[in-house]
């Protein structure tokens, strides 16, 4: 099986990485183009989002055919050069499986709302309601009803955008499809699968009419999230195709827990690493990102908390999770837990540092290896539906003001993430030579991968660097992880002990300078291998500047 607790993965989310056909929307060419790029940091597999036929009602997370590729992204044939081109590479791709839902469009769902005795049907989730009112008030993750009407008094399920409809994971037929799409896959020699959303996939039965005492979102808690049959569905996956090519599952899930974590990818688990979102929604209110209740504000002590959490969670269970600073579904990490103005240099190497010496497996989303942060978007900027819906929520069900709503979304949309990625400073950043179908950050002249390339000091050479050093150090992978300075309210430090060598790991989490005092047994015999800073010799006392980080290897253990 591919080594996922040694490896590095690049997270590609292909309509923003390169264009190579001049139409302003980036494809598997462009993905083609620049895979020397993507193996420049080291890395061993590339998390590929969505490529299939899509609408694009979610930027391909509503599949209309899963065997088959989106025209905009390419063909097949050019999918298959990629699997194997990467391979050539010393890269495997990982492909993202969506089968919490499928696009209405999809033949499935056509057939399915078109005939009420269809066998399609069974596929979906229908249920009666009234010939005005949904079976019950659940609402979507992305706001409004989870419900659209069908015809009559029926209604179906659609959990995010209206035009993804869930599946109904009860009915064997439709995991004898997964199956089949999951074989067809795997058999192009792909590593392996990111599985959307899959602590939702079973939904508590009988469909309770009404929750009354939760509101909004929180009825997912009982109804839809981590229900007990999402483990032996899984299973089944796992037994009947993933097994027979010992390939990897990576589960990324709704609101994951420590439980759902243990549940699924401990050592008999069905997955075998899964992502958690503490970090990622830090800050935002119990709703979510577009719940702004908590003023959006990230404290050291909260960054501290998440990690120890998290790392002992790991070694108590003997689960594995995916690391990851920045994705497709929050705005970019620099301005979150580090500085994107004065410090962007050195809080993007901190970040880095960090993220690259945790257990798990480390991530990179395309982009933030040059430090990329978010632009000043504007409503014009607007791709998401996740944006337009939520926002309108904001001011129909919260009364939140139009013009505050409009704020926030600018805030928090996930268009922030989906800007192309700067490679020049030539026209669109040198990602197209058409206009982008989105807008391209206009700090591109400055901060872009060529520039970045030419500088030693660069962040985009500090990445290359932290990706090499996890591979050369067994200790960051396979070794413990315990906590210094535990009540220090800014400094973040740990050790990784492995059997042969430990690592200590120091992170100033704040933009003033800090004191800390490290133990007399780390201090005598620390060789430094990476700094953000010019590197340092260790001492006992050290007064720590704005986001100093430092790796140290320990001699012996
Ligand atoms: C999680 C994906 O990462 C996100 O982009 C998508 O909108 C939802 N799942 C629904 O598929
Ligand atoms: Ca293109």
């Amino acid at each position: 099986m591919f080594d996922y607790k040694h490896a590095v993965i690049y997270q590609v989310w292909p309509r923003s990485f390169y264009d190579s056909n001049h139409d302003g929307i980036g494809d598997i060419n462009g993905i083609r183009a620049k895979l020397p790029h993507i193996r420049s940091l080291h890395c061993d597999a590339i998390w590929l989002s969505p490529v299939y036929a899509s609408p694009n009602d979610d930027f391909g997370y509503d599949i209309s055919d899963y065997c088959s590729i989106n025209p905009e992204f390419g063909t097949m044939e050019d999918l298959e050069a990629l699997i194997q081109e990467a391979d050539a590479l010393g890269m495997k791709i990982i492909m993202d499986l969506v089968v919490n839902h499928t696009s209405t469009s999809h033949a499935w769902f056509q057939k399915a709302l078109k005939d009420p005795s269809s066998p399609y049907r069974d596929y979906y989730i229908f249920r009666k309601g009234t010939e005005t009112q949904a079976p019950n008030n659940w609402i979507s993750f992305f706001g409004g009803s989870a419900w659209q009407k069908a015809e009559q008094d029926m209604w179906y399920m659609t959990l995010y955008t209206k035009t993804q409809a869930d599946l109904n994971w009860t009915n064997p037929a439709v995991i004898d499809e997964i199956v089949k799409i999951t074989d067809f896959w795997l058999e192009k020699g792909i590593a392996g699968f990111r599985m959307d959303t899959i602590n939702t996939i079973d939904k508590i039965e009988g469909l309770p009419s009404k929750n009354p005492e939760k509101k909004g979102l929180q009825f997912a808690d009982d109804y839809v999230i981590d229900r007990p049959n999402v483990r032996p569905y899984l299973q089944q996956l796992r037994d009947r195709s993933l097994s027979r090519y010992d390939s990897f599952a990576l589960g990324e899930g709704v609101m994951t827990t420590e439980a759902s974590v243990r549940n699924l990818c401990g050592p008999d688990g069905p997955l075998d690493m899964m992502f958690h979102f503490d970090l990622a929604t830090l800050g935002y209110g119990a709703l979510g990102k577009y719940d702004f209740r908590k003023g959006y504000i990230i404290t050291d002590r909260m960054i501290k908390k998440v990690t120890r959490k998290w790392q002992q969670e790991q070694m108590r269970d003997h689960t594995w999770i995916g690391n990851y600073l920045s994705n497709h579904d929050h705005k970019r990490h620099l301005d979150r837990f580090g500085n994107d103005r004065k410090y962007r240099v050195v809080s993007a190497k901190m970040l880095a540092l960090y993220n690259f010496t945790l257990i798990g497996t480390p991530l990179i989303y395309q982009g933030e290896e040059i430090g990329m942060t978010n632009p000043k978007l504007k409503k014009s900027d607007w791709r998401d539906y996740e944006a337009f819906s939520s926002s309108k929520e904001m001011t129909n069900m919260l009364h939140v003001p139009a013009f505050l709503a409009e704020k926030i979304t600018n805030f928090v949309d996930r268009d922030n993430a989906r800007t192309p990625v700067q490679w020049n400073s030539h026209q669109y950043a040198g990602f197209s030579d058409h206009e982008p179908w989105i807008c391209v950050n206009p700090d591109y002249l400055e901060w872009n991968v060529e520039s970045q390339e030419k500088q030693s000091d660069s962040i985009l050479n500090f990445y290359r660097t932290i990706s090499r050093i996890h591979h050369e150090h067994d200790c960051l992978v396979t070794g413990s992880w315990s906590e210094l300075l535990e009540t220090h309210p800014h400094v973040l430090a740990y050790l990784r002990k492995g059997e042969t060598e430990t690592a200590l790991v120091v992170l100033n989490l704040s933009g003033f300078c800090q004191k800390i005092k490290l133990p007399d047994a780390c201090v005598s015999n620390a060789q430094s291998a990476l700094s953000n800073y010019e590197t340092r010799t260790i001492e006992a006392q050290m007064r720590l500047k704005p986001y100093e980080a430092h790796l140290w290897f320990l001699n012996g253990n």
